[in-house]
């Protein structure tokens, strides 16, 4: 009879407990949230300002077009459908076109803000992190308001979303307010890097997604670029530290983020093939040159 108290008793606790995180987690998220969309508010002056073509160089560098466009299967353009299997099961991108209803052409800009900075769907749930706002949450105003005009140029496609195969209930979308507090960068000022190439790594192409270790929650708990011995489909990803990179020199580094050929003259293959035929080949010289300078500075780790 007391074994049966004491375990109530110390059931009770784990529910106040559990319960008490989650509602923590969600008043402190609720806050940061508030302070990035304070920093980010649009005027009609910005967005009508947008300019797609700088938004496809965007869209490009952060992956959206790799990730929402099943190329394997001949899908459409941004029409979704990508299978990305993880440890809490199969997440499918969704339709990101400009269709009106099963695309996001009834957005308005501060929509797209709201879920690549905040991760908050239009509704107000929150979208799971395999979406990669953890990176985005650092995006600046101007490449939103691009991106946005660029989206909204794209070909509707009428193809209604996939739903995710998961092996986690939806309701557990309620517990990622305390998730974000953890994983979504609290320093989110934009002058917080030192440069185009810093910003462009550590925010907008998220190369931390594959390239850092995640924790037992799935998040990548500190961005350094270590590599990660359980990436994508359980595949080994190296490390892209600047001590990892001793080898390679800037030149190198611009050359494989254009074309995938390493300094030993092979080509790269799977998720970092496609990071570039379909993201970093198109970006300008320059940007690939930044990222490059980026990644040789000492400020890229000396981990490995
Ligand atoms: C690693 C893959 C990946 C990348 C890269 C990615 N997304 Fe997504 N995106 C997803 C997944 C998965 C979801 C669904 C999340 C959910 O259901 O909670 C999503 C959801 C969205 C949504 C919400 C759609 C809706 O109907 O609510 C938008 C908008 C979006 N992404 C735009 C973008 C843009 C813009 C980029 C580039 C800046 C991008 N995504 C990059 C995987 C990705
Ligand atoms: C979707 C996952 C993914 C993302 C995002 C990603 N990578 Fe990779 N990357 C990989 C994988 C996997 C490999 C190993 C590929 C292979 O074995 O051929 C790799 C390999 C590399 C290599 C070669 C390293 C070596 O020692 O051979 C470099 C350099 C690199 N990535 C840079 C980057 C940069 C810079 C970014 C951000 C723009 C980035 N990657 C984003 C998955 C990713």
């Amino acid at each position: 009879m007391r074994a049966l108290w004491l375990f109530l008793a110390m059931a009770l606790c784990a529910v106040v407990i559990g319960v008490s995180a989650v509602a923590y987690g969600h008043a402190y998220n609720t806050r940061m949230e508030q302070a990035r969309s304070a920093l980010f508010t649009f005027s009609d002056a910005v967005y009508s300002a947008g300019d797609p073509e700088r938004g496809e160089s965007v869209a490009r560098a952060a992956g959206c077009i790799a990730c929402h466009t099943d190329t394997e299967n001949g899908g459409a353009l941004l029409a979704g459908g990508v299978e990305l299997d993880s440890p809490f099961g199969t997440f499918v991108s969704p339709n990101i076109t400009s269709d009106r209803f099963s695309g996001i052409g009834s957005w308005t800009v501060d929509m797209l803000a709201q879920a690549l900075l905040n991760g908050r769907r239009p509704d107000g749930k929150h979208y799971w992190p395999a979406f990669p706002y953890t990176a985005y949450a650092v995006m600046q105003r101007q490449d939103i308001a691009d991106l946005f005009a660029w989206l909204q140029s794209t070909d509707p496609i009428q193809e209604a979303s996939p739903e995710h195969e998961l092996r986690i209930p939806e309701l557990a979308r309620v517990g990622l307010g305390l998730w974000k507090t953890l994983y979504v960068p609290v320093d989110y000022q934009p002058d917080r890097f030192s440069g185009r190439g810093e910003y462009l790594v550590e925010g907008p192409a998220h190369c931390a997604e594959c390239h850092a270790r995640r924790d037992l929650f799935g998040g990548v708990a500190d961005r350094q670029l270590s590599g990660n011995s359980r990436g994508p489909e359980g595949a080994s990803v190296p490390a892209i530290t600047a001590v990892a990179l001793r080898d390679w020199t800037i030149k190198d580094l611009e050359f494989f983020l254009e074309i995938g050929m390493t300094p030993e003259g092979d080509f790269t293959g799977g998720h970092m093939a496609a990071v570039i035929e379909q993201g970093t080949a198109h970006l300008s010289s320059a940007d690939r040159q930044a990222m490059a300078a980026y990644l040789k500075s000492p400020a890229n780790g000396g981990f490995e």
